[in-house]
């Protein structure tokens, strides 16, 4: 291990997040929650003995792409998770991910042209952006010497854990945890695909949340979800590919789906840091968007006033209401399956994160999220129904006046369109009888923005027809 290398791994190490207990343990132990007082857990970094570049972040240092750290879009920000010796990284490619503007989904959105910007994540390998979590996870797990690799999953994360231990030859087994019929099929064929071991638990993903807790426990098995603080230091370089892409500008706004609260958690830690080095000087402000079926955050946030209130939030506001729901008897329930989640587990560290970000929170419901979708999908990219709930949460913030039309805007689109096509079919097609059992119960309509299949007898005039009715192109 060279000088710097050792200076670098020597500096990191992981630290409670609670402000009365605050423990620090060595980055070469395996702990899912502060050993001390149960609390989640930090990756920290000592950042005055680290060699941290200033132009780190704007892209022109690591033009050598054939090193597979500097490909990585998550390791040619190394130094910004400077945890793992680089011999140790495991990567599969992750990140080579596109942020492009769109005025079409801007003024849906009710925002000047060129103000939104959409950071479509949909291109990771696994198709989603938990890819640049697990290379961190994964890569800690290597470092600890970990082959049993489990998580729960709404899906996005079981299939990014099953597509690391397929592609990676360091003997990782996967283990994956899903709700009955929770789960989107293009997922559930990533698990199935690529060789997981796939344990369909009785109950939706807070019940698979608890019980693999239980099981990694118990069999001592490595932890992949969020509440593992190494997934989200490979999250927090989201942002680094942001404002690489933006060229160093700061946008106003990062708008995110919030479902367990591991994205919008490692967004917060990213700006925390980025302002702490003294490499940017403006801090966005953050949007954390619910689904209106699944809206702890925007509930206890909102209308329970729950806060970060300096590390001491007051959390018995997030236990009185997770018993209300049980009295109630009530399950997360919405069509963006990837974030029908009522107990996020990293709610802690996302009001750290909307402290930093001067943040905010909504939720929107299935209908405003399919259209969304659609309109996003109609101005060149597809996503999955919970990452349009960016776009139909800064729509909403827009109508509140709380965004207003000449800011700056970034979206993140979470995952791709594939995952789910089942939502996409349903809210298009003609078919009546698919129509109502995806979406009819759930009380959405067909919108204008269904763009229905046409169907037409074999024949060439009836055909012509059919196309002659679509229209001329707008000139
Ligand atoms: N968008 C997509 C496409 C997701 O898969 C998830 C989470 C989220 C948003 C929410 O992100 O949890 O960081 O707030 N999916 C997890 C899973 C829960 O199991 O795949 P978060």
């Amino acid at each position: 291990m060279s000088a710097v290398v050792k200076i670098m791994t020597d500096s990191a190490f992981q630290q409670c997040l609670n402000a009365d207990c605050r423990a620090t343990f060595g980055v070469d132990q395996t702990l899912f929650a502060c050993p001390d007082c149960g609390d989640l857990l930090d990756v920290s970094y000592d950042w005055d003995r680290l060699p941290i570049p200033r132009r780190a972040l704007f892209g022109s240092m690591r033009v050598d792409r054939s090193d597979p750290l500097n490909f990585s879009g998550v390791w040619r920000f190394r130094e910004l998770l400077p945890f793992a010796p680089p011999e140790s990284i495991v990567t599969i490619g992750e990140g080579q991910t596109l942020l492009r503007g769109s005025d079409r989904v801007g003024s849906y959105i009710g925002l000047n042209a060129g103000g939104l910007l959409l950071q479509y994540e949909g291109l990771n390998p696994s198709g989603s952006f938990k890819d640049n979590g697990m290379t961190a996870a994964f890569t800690h797990a290597r470092i600890v010497g970990a082959r049993r690799v489990a998580c729960a999953s709404t899906g996005n994360t079981s299939a990014a854990l099953a597509v690391f231990c397929s592609a990676t030859s360091f003997g990782f087994r996967a283990i994956i945890f899903i709700g009955t019929g929770k789960i989107a099929y293009g997922k559930l064929a990533q698990a199935l695909d690529h060789g997981a071991l796939t344990v369909q638990i009785v109950g939706d993903f807070d019940d698979a949340m608890a019980r693999v807790r239980d099981v990694t426990d118990r069999l001592g098995v490595y932890l992949m979800n969020s509440v593992n603080p190494f997934r989200l230091e490979g999250q927090k370089t989201i942002m680094y590919r942001i404002l690489e892409a933006m060229n160093g500008r700061i946008p106003d706004w990062i708008v995110v789906p919030g479902g367990n609260l591991g994205n919008s958690s490692a967004f917060g830690k990213a700006f925390l840091e980025l302002k702490q080095l003294d490499l940017i000087d403006r801090i966005p402000r953050l949007a954390v968007i619910n689904a209106a079926g699944a809206r702890t955050l925007d509930e206890l946030f909102n209308e329970r006033g729950l806060r970060w209130n300096d590390g001491r939030p007051e959390m018995s506001l997030a236990s009185d209401y997770y018993a209300e729901l049980d009295a109630a008897g009530k399950k997360a329930s919405t069509i963006a399956s990837a974030i029908e989640i009522n107990r996020p587990v990293n709610l802690k560290k996302c009001l750290r994160a909307l402290d930093v970000m001067d943040g905010t929170a909504r939720s929107v419901s299935d209908q405003e999220i399919l259209d969304a979708k659609a309109c996003v999908g109609a101005g060149g990219l597809g996503c999955e129904p919970a990452s349009a709930a960016s776009v139909a949460g800064a729509k909403r913030l827009r109508e509140e006046g709380i965004i207003s039309p000449d800011e700056t805007v970034v979206c993140v689109l979470t995952g791709h369109q594939l995952k789910d096509p089942t939502a996409t079919v349903a809210y298009h097609a003609g078919d009546q009888e698919l129509f109502d059992s995806v979406l009819g119960s759930r009380g959405v309509r067909r919108a204008g923005f269904a763009n229905r299949p046409v169907v037409v007898a074999n024949q060439i005039d009836d055909i012509i027809r059919a196309i002659a009715l679509y229209g001329e192109p707008e000139s």
